[in-house]
């Protein structure tokens, strides 16, 4: 099946197969390799990418579902050569150690702070409880979206 949708700005078409997982489309055909794959069960959020602007696994959705429509990854913050506020975030505030939690994270961040200007700590752990991190403890990764939160 032909799939047309807008990926970080870039309007692309792509013949997929009907049982492509969004996932699988963004890694392999568009060769958006930021995006992680973990348990492919809907469980650790590292495939969290922005649909239409919400935060989705992108491993629970087909890649036919997102025709039609505008997805961001974390390839697409980035702006003019600069970090976004939540990439620098993350760095300043060392919220990762392996980094692979750390996409999916930064997008389910920007999906909670495009919704609350300000979260309070509590605000943003329960923001992140779709988001499985094995390494940090959480603490840097609350501190980092606190970073963004006084930036955005
Ligand atoms: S890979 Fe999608 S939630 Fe784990
Ligand atoms: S930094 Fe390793 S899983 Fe989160």
């Amino acid at each position: 099946m032909r799939v047309s949708m807008i990926v970080n700005g870039e309007q692309r078409q792509d013949e997929v197969e009907d049982r492509l997982l969004l996932v699988h489309y963004l890694r392999e055909v568009a060769g958006l390799t930021g995006t992680h794959v973990g348990c492919e069960s809907s469980l650790c959020g590292a495939c969290t990418v922005l649909l239409d602007g919400r935060a989705v696994k992108s491993c629970t959705l087909l890649a036919v579902q997102a025709s039609g429509r505008r997805l961001v990854t974390v390839e697409g913050l980035a702006q003019n050569g600069r970090l976004h506020p939540l990439q620098e975030g993350f760095w300043e505030e060392h919220g990762l150690q392996c980094g692979f939690c750390t996409p999916g994270m930064i997008m389910a961040a920007h999906d909670l702070l495009s919704r609350m200007k300000h979260p309070s700590e509590a605000e943003i752990r329960r923001g992140l409880e779709g988001n499985l991190c094995r390494c940090t403890g959480y603490q840097h990764i609350v501190k980092a979206i606190e970073y963004a939160a006084q930036r955005l």
